[in-house]
């Protein structure tokens, strides 16, 4: 086990630094991107790290990039240290969790795929009948599987929330075509990884894509169907009109509600205990989804 609040390359220029990630330039149009164990709930960073976490988000990232290539171009260009610039070989604590990534220009969008109804889509279905603007059918129970998966665009909020919108909104913002095909390559994505977690006893519910432009062509960056950026259950408890247990941030989630904490920042520290059963639960997501130990 290793744990990494923030990473630190001497030498290295900072391009960005987000929630979980430090992202570093490496050279004219690559980026070194560091998945720290720091963890955000309900979009404040907490005070404690989970070991491991950032290596799990890393490695499961990637993992997906090579199978889903033939779906999407991505970013990725190396996990091997070797091939990144001297600096960062020379830097603590980044193997396992660093990226050599092509510079995408990003298009702030989240670009979210939903095949069941939980979470945010389950709160607006109650209220209005409602997901994303569009209706569904009624009677739905709060879990269950859409007849066929559903894409729910988002704003990237610079900070604070990120902001539902509707397609048609997405259409005003980016365009028409680029809108048409984020949706249609987003939900191409999620089905893939629906299809094989399924296989492996776990239910992709939904999930969070980030794309950019790579040398003209759409270009899947980021992270993509992490634990982080997704809601992932386990097929075998999983019931339509209850809540499942799943391998996200529920758990750490369901301890800070329990505390009766604001959700304004600072967030609480997290006990050992509580940190503990976190680390496990990414890595059993990892086993689970690629069939073995995060190495
Ligand atoms: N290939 C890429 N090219 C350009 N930017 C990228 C690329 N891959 C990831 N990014 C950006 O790097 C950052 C990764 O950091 P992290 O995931 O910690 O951010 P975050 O807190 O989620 O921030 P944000 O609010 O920007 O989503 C994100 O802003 C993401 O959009
Ligand atoms: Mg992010």
């Amino acid at each position: 086990m290793s744990v990494l609040a923030a990473s630190r390359v001497p030498g290295a220029q900072l391009h960005r630094k987000g929630k979980v990630r430090e992202v570093y330039e490496a050279g004219a149009d690559k980026l070194v991107i560091v998945a720290s164990d720091r963890l955000s709930a309900f979009d404040v960073v907490l005070p404690t790290p989970i070991p491991d976490k950032g290596k799990v988000l890393t490695q499961l990232s990637t993992f997906w990039f090579r199978k889903t290539s033939r779906l999407v171009p991505n970013h990725l260009i190396s996990t091997d240290l070797r091939k990144f610039p001297r600096v960062f070989r020379e830097a603590k604590g980044l193997a396992g969790r660093a990226v050599l990534v092509n510079h995408c220009e990003r298009i702030d969008v989240e670009c979210v795929a939903r095949g069941y109804i939980s979470g945010s889509a389950w709160t607006e279905y109650k209220a209005l009948g409602t997901v994303a603007g569009e209706h569904l059918p009624p009677q739905l129970l709060e879990s269950e599987k859409l007849d066929r998966p559903i894409f729910t665009p988002a704003t990237k909020a610079e900070s604070g929330h990120d902001q539902n919108i509707t397609r048609a909104q997405l259409a005003a913002m980016v365009g028409t075509d680029l809108a048409r095909e984020l949706e249609r390559i987003t939900l191409a994505l999620y089905e893939f990884g629906h299809d094989y977690a399924l296989q492996r006893g776990v239910i992709l519910a939904d999930t969070k894509f980030e794309f950019g432009f790579y040398d003209g062509k759409i270009t899947l960056i980021d992270e993509a169907l992490t634990p982080d950026s997704s809601r992932y259950w386990d097929a075998a408890t999983y019931r339509a009109g209850s809540v499942p247990p799943s391998y996200d941030k529920q758990y750490v989630r369901d301890f800070l509600t329990a505390t009766g904490w604001n959700r304004e920042p600072p967030g609480p520290a997290l006990p050992e205990e509580v940190v503990r059963g976190t680390t496990q639960r990414y890595r059993q997501a990892y086993r689970k989804l690629v069939g073995k130990e995060l190495s």
